[in-house]
């Protein structure tokens, strides 16, 4: 499933979690952050987004409506999590990574929307291509060398004060990963096993780079209830429920594939003993939202607020937010999933 919507709720406490475990007394705040992950588009400039044709119309309302009062190239009508994590520690929205002329001194987003845990030579191996970001992380790691270059920083060992000076201060978060993997592998020969062993292990050698490079305080993200997206409830029978209301076989592989991640990164903690890695649990933050979207002020759980085709859904993979034929609805910030998107 691509990921475009983002719900407005703060996974992690991570300034206070992060903050008590290295100071008995004043919570030192990070300086920058550094993110990773999807559903942050980055683009080239207002209009030419590159890429797949669904992403083409993150630059049109009502993209941006509520919050921002204009598009912002987020898949989102608001604000995206990392930007309340931005907000929480005092420091600017980062900016993409792509644009060359951003002040990083306050971290940067190297995150992609729709991007994949597998690199893309495998989509294409499977003749998975059709509307597929191309941009893995992979793609994202190597941009972070390249910035960490630029930097002077190569590893802890060989330049040991270059790698300090950009990790001491800085919060890493490794944010959602996998979903687009299984998403767009859905209906074809490759099998769920397959996905979840590569995504698990991609993103598990990634993070140990990071940590080999120098990083030392990490959030991790794990995967929400990928059965109760518009997507898996559009595509499934009503009676494949669980007890939240979603799809049920989605949902447990979500689970399944986050129980086997929080065991590798269990691993890293005991290889990096210095570094200190926070697992944030998107699945029970998002299910909670899920069965107490009236406190929340949600009423649309599953139907899309910006879509085509009406129906119970609103789903049409054929008329994503922001295209000509899409329609959206007001107030979006009452839906759950403010946007569709077409996947595939
Ligand atoms: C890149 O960053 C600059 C400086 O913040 C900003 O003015 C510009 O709009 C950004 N470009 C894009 C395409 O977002
Ligand atoms: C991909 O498509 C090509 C050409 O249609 C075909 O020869 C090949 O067997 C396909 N590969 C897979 C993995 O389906």
């Amino acid at each position: 499933m691509i990921f475009p919507m983002i719900i407005n709720i703060l996974i992690l406490s991570s300034s206070a979690h992060l903050s008590t475990a290295n100071s008995e007394i004043t919570p030192r705040p990070f300086e920058k952050i550094y993110a990773f992950g999807d559903s942050y588009r980055y683009s080239d400039g207002p209009g030419s987004a590159t890429g797949p044709s669904s992403f083409a119309y993150v630059s049109n309302l009502p993209y941006g409506q509520t919050f921002f009062h204009h598009p912002t190239n987020r898949y989102s009508d608001g604000r995206l999590v990392i930007d309340f994590v931005a907000e929480l520690l005092s420091l600017p929205y980062l900016p993409p990574y792509l644009n060359a002329t951003a002040d990083k001194s306050s971290g940067v987003n190297f995150a992609v929307a729709g991007s994949t845990a597998i690199e893309h030579e495998f989509f294409v191996k499977n003749n998975l291509t059709r509307d597929i970001t191309p941009e893995s992380l992979g793609t994202q790691l190597s941009w972070f060398t390249e910035y960490l270059e630029s930097q002077g920083c190569i590893d802890t060992k060989a330049t040991p004060q270059k790698c300090r000076a950009v990790f001491d201060e800085a919060l890493i978060r490794v944010g959602e990963i996998g979903a687009n993997d299984y998403g767009y592998t859905v209906g074809s020969s490759v099998s769920d096993e397959t996905i979840q062993e590569l995504a698990i292990k991609r993103a598990t050698d990634f993070l140990e780079i990071l940590l080999y490079k120098g990083a030392k305080y990490v959030v991790v993200q794990g995967l929400p209830p990928t059965g109760c997206l518009t997507m898996a409830m559009y595509f499934f029978r009503e009676d494949y429920r669980d007890n939240i209301g979603c799809v049920e076989s989605v949902n447990k592989q979500s689970y399944s594939h986050n129980t086997i991640y929080q065991a590798k990164v269990e691993v890293l903690r005991k290889q990096f003993p210095d570094a200190l890695i926070v697992y944030a649990d998107y699945w029970n933050a998002y299910s909670t939202v899920i069965e107490n979207a009236h406190n929340y002020g949600f009423k649309e759980l599953y139907k899309v607020c910006c879509g085509s085709s009406g129906g119970k859904y609103n789903y049409d993979s054929s008329g994503p937010c922001g295209s000509p034929v899409s329609t959206h609805t007001t107030p979006p910030f009452q839906y759950l999933l403010s946007i569709k998107k077409k996947s595939q």
